[in-house]
């Protein structure tokens, strides 16, 4: 196939016969790409490549707005928000799966079968049991028509749109080797990897939202938006394992089935087999739980499928589930153990932290030995005590909880739990914060001490090179350094004898934090780690009250007159400020004699760049992307390389990307690399 040469005559000028040919053109050519990309992962062409015949197809579907079609390559980004999900009944129900928690239930199964197939040769299909979300999928004349949650079984969630987004969902199946049927409903998983669901994790942390408790949540919540372009955000990969109806076509075994699925351009899970007996059963079933904790995705079990069509109808199913299939479970994750101590540890931010130390155990193939209790009002509400039995998960890779205390009759129960009266690190009295309970020595306490030295130092902050959070520590440890004023009175002689260091890099250390003493000033303010004081609002803050003692001294009201500062955040700042300990270290601090600057605002309105989430695309021209990013980051802005509703804006150089598709969609700020350095003209130096 030749390369299709987009990009020729004004879209608005094509006669209606020739965008339309342009654009069935272009759409094949598209759906060809995003196959090879995301079913076969063998790209043919470089990304620049696929974005320009991308936004070429989006220019002619906007100057001929009839010919857009449903399963355009275009309609992926997502669409408008909808009120509420539709109701929509399954083509067939989709029952759920009976389980067996060892090899004697499978035994049990395999010999039911055998009964009522009397004689007849028996294989088996077995495969990964994902732990994911299930998802109808519907496609009419290989055209994706609809995408259904699982619901009840009976009747589901519409999540057509979502779905749409969904890069492994095909907008339309395949048909080079197989002719797709005219009908089809197919049984999916929808999924996150692992890698994937931490990344979104990290996302939301640093937005300021809570993280998903496990892929599986994160999954279903994706799918269940009401708003798609938030999907389209969300990394799901759709897995397909089971072919519901199908008119058109037949097929005599699953692994037919499988087989047709996969040439339809459906993923399918990996590691499917056909076996024969009970013991290859279990031989599977052992090494899949073995190589549970290296896969990328979660899985509790693996399921076990006559693969026979036929045989199936005449086993038939109870209201529940079928009979000719059944889920060979994994050892729950789940525990139950005593909790033999309740300590406190102290976090980098200085929240106290109950953990539960456990009387060792097997969770899913890790010993756990402690558990999160995570806050006060977690503890009170699951009221576990010293000496408790309790239920403990592990959920993926995240930390283990307590999910539950176990009742025992009968048993002398041990005194409820306080939390301590005393930061358990520096002695301080610690301040109950909403369900948190706070250790407000934040300069001083040795357990938040090495993150607020490391913090200090960032790049973000002071920059100070060589003060990263092993030197942090090692500082801490040796003495050198009991609260951040400390840094500042450091000598080459203390530093030599230090593990690691050597007469030239301690020189450079000292020299680095002290010329950090010339500084400007909304840096100062993000290495302090004002709760709720980010780059932006350091930026912000130092722009109006020019000066470290008048921005101390300001009220709550004078803080709010900063766009972006609510009550709450002043009520924070001013919390922080007034904390007696902080103010006496922050006073040693200064002490230490700063000189602050504060840059002239290129536009005060936007803030400067500091804080703003920036992605680059395309060609630029004054720099190379990697000189810009520098610049960027130095100034305290995130530059991250995929647009999502976090982004405040998108900088495009020549020829950009599908992200320029996508920001539009997700209303993102688009500028060109010249807007770009028009607006932060100050900042970034690109004056005159
Ligand atoms: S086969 C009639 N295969 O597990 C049932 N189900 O408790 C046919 N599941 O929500 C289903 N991975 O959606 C099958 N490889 C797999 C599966 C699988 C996950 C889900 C299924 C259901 C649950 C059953």
């Amino acid at each position: 196939m030749t390369p299709f040469i987009s990009g020729q005559g004004d879209p608005q000028s094509l006669s209606r016969e020739e965008a339309a040919a342009e654009i069935a053109e272009l759409s094949e050519e598209i759906r060809r790409h995003d196959d090879l990309y995301y079913v076969e992962a063998a790209p043919e062409i470089a990304d620049s490549a696929y974005d320009s015949l991308f936004r070429r197809l989006q220019a002619l579907e906007a100057a001929h707005p009839d010919l857009l079609a449903a399963d355009s390559p275009t309609q992926r980004v997502g669409a408008d928000p909808r009120e509420s999900l539709p109701n929509v009944e399954h083509a067939v129900p989709m029952l759920s799966l009976d389980s067996a928690h060892g090899i004697e239930a499978v035994r049990r199964f395999d010999e039911r079968l055998r009964k009522t197939l009397e004689g007849e040769e028996i294989r088996y299909v077995v495969e990964p049991k994902l732990d994911g979300a299930s998802l109808e999928l519907v496609y009419v004349n290989g055209v994706l028509d609809r995408a259904v949650t699982r619901g009840n079984g009976r009747v589901g969630e519409g999540v057509t749109e979502n779905a749409r987004t969904i890069p492994s969902v095909p907008l339309r199946l395949r048909q080079d080797d197989l002719a797709v049927p005219s009908f089809l409903s197919v049984r999916c998983e929808a999924i996150m990897y692992l890698g994937d669901f931490e990344n979104l994790n990290q996302w939301r942390l640093e937005a300021g939202e809570a993280p998903y408790q496990n892929p599986r949540n994160a999954t279903s919540g994706a799918l269940r938006q009401l708003d798609s372009r938030v999907t389209a955000t969300r990394p799901l990969t759709v897995l397909a394992y089971d072919v519901l109806a199908v008119e058109g076509t037949s097929f005599a075994t699953d692994f037919e089935g499988l087989a047709a699925l996969k040439a339809w351009g459906l993923l399918t899970p990996e590691r499917i087999r056909l076996v024969d007996s009970v013991e290859e059963i279990a031989e599977y079933h052992s090494r899949f739980e073995a190589d549970r904790e290296t896969l990328d995705y979660e899985i509790d079990g693996v399921v076990v499928k006559l693969d026979a069509l036929e045989p199936r109808e005449r086993l038939g199913s109870t209201s529940h589930h079928p009979r000719w299939a059944i889920a060979f479970k994994f050892e729950p994750r789940k525990e139950v153990t005593r909790i033999d101590r309740i300590f406190v540890s102290v976090g980098r931010t200085g929240v106290l932290t109950p953990v539960a130390l456990l009387r060792p155990v097997e969770v899913g193939g890790v010993t756990v030995s402690r558990a999160s209790l995570h806050n006060r009002e977690e503890l009170e509400r699951k009221d576990v005590r010293e000496g408790d039995l309790v239920r403990v998960q592990r959920a993926g890779d995240v930390i283990p909880q307590v999910v539950e205390r176990i009742d025992e009759e009968g048993r002398e129960r041990g005194a409820t739990f306080a939390m301590p009266r005393a930061c358990p690190s520096c002695g301080t009295e610690p301040v109950e914060k909403g369900p948190f309970t706070v250790c407000p020595n934040h300069f001083a306490c040795r357990a938040q001490l090495k993150g607020r030295i490391t913090h200090f130092g960032s790049r973000g902050a002071l920059d100070i090179e060589g003060l990263g959070s092993e030197t942090a520590a090692l500082l801490v440890d040796e003495g050198l350094v009991a609260e951040l004023a400390d840094l500042f009175d450091l000598k080459e002689a203390n530093l030599v004898p230090l593990e690691g260091f050597a007469e030239v890099s301690a020189r450079k250390l000292v020299q680095a934090i002290d010329e950090r003493r010339t500084v400007e000033l909304s840096r100062f303010l993000v290495g302090l780690g004002i709760p709720e004081v980010g780059a932006a609002v350091a930026s912000d803050l130092a722009a109006h009250f020019r000066g470290i003692d008048a921005f101390r001294e300001a009220s709550p009201e004078a803080l709010e007159e900063i766009h972006g500062v609510g009550p709450r955040m002043s009520a924070a700042i001013r919390s922080f400020l007034d904390e007696p300990r902080v103010s006496g270290a922050l006073d040693r601090l200064i002490a230490r004699g700063f000189e602050f600057g504060v840059p002239e605002r290129a536009v005060e309105a936007t803030g400067g760049v500091a804080g703003r989430t920036i992605v680059l695309t395309g060609a630029l021209e004054a720099f190379s992307r990697g000189e810009l990013k520098e610049r960027l980051a130095a100034l305290g802005a995130r530059v991250t390389g995929s647009v999502s509703a976090r982004t405040d804006y998108l900088v495009v150089g020549a020829n950009p990307g599908s992200k320029l598709a996508k920001a539009e969609a997700l209303g993102v700020e688009v500028l060109t690399e010249a807007e770009l350095l028009e607006r932060f003209a100050v900042e970034l130096g690109t004056t005159g």
